[in-house]
């Protein structure tokens, strides 16, 4: 399923507002005659929120190779359960995050082969790329403090600002290297207007 116009990722560090941005775009979509669901990586089955809680959880002190493995195991399940099926119907799946968060966090910024996780994706979700995919751009400490707001506190968010710096640099160049698909919103604004810039966004690359 190469290139499938209504597979949409949204990407970037802690706190950007992935979640508040995917349900703007679904509710812009919508009424626009589109059927759209909205999904989220680790997590988008039962299974996946299982193994979400085992991931996020502070005191599970794991080594990378499983980290990576459970993020993929995840992967797996959603794939086959939400995301192939909704594409096969037409229905455009907005997913929170996706394998470029692979590449950013267990890549870039733990700092595994990324040539293990290209392998892992060509077993796990072969053919399945978005075609679209909105990095939300953010200062590290500035979205660590907006998820604070929202008291979250999870293994990740626990780690150095060294690592999420890591990570953001790890999604830019990642933009840098595929820049047709992966499109760098400035999310340090408001919400209206990031949701206004990725609509446009959205509406130029599937004319
Ligand atoms: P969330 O809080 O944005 O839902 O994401 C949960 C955490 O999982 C977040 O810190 C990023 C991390 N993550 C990875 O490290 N690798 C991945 O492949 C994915 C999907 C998420």
């Amino acid at each position: 399923m190469p290139g499938v116009k209504g597979f949409i990722s949204f990407e970037g560090i802690e706190g950007a507002g992935k979640s508040t941005q995917s349900k703007l775009l679904a509710e812009y979509l919508r009424p626009r005659g589109h059927t759209v669901i909205t999904t989220v990586e680790p997590g988008g089955t039962g299974i996946g929120q299982q193994i979400r809680a085992l991931l996020l959880e502070p005191g599970n002190h794991m080594d990378p190779l499983t980290e990576l493995l459970l993020y993929y195991a995840s992967r797996a399940q959603h794939a086959r359960e939400v995301i192939y099926p909704a594409l096969l119907k037409n229905t455009v799946v907005i997913t929170d995050r996706f394998t470029d968060s692979t590449t950013a966090y267990q890549g870039y910024a733990r700092g595994l082969d990324l040539s293990i996780i290209d392998a892992l994706n060509e077993i796990v979700v072969p053919d399945l790329k978005p075609f679209l995919t909105f990095l939300l751009d953010l200062d590290v400490e500035e979205g660590l403090r907006r998820n604070r707001h929202a008291r979250k506190e999870d293994r990740f968010e626990l780690e150095t600002i060294d690592f999420h710096n890591r990570v953001r640099q790890g999604f830019l160049q990642i933009s840098a290297e595929e820049p047709e698909r992966v499109k760098v919103i400035d999310a340090s604004r408001n919400a209206d207007e990031v949701s206004k810039h990725i609509i446009k966004v959205l509406e130029e690359s599937w004319r």
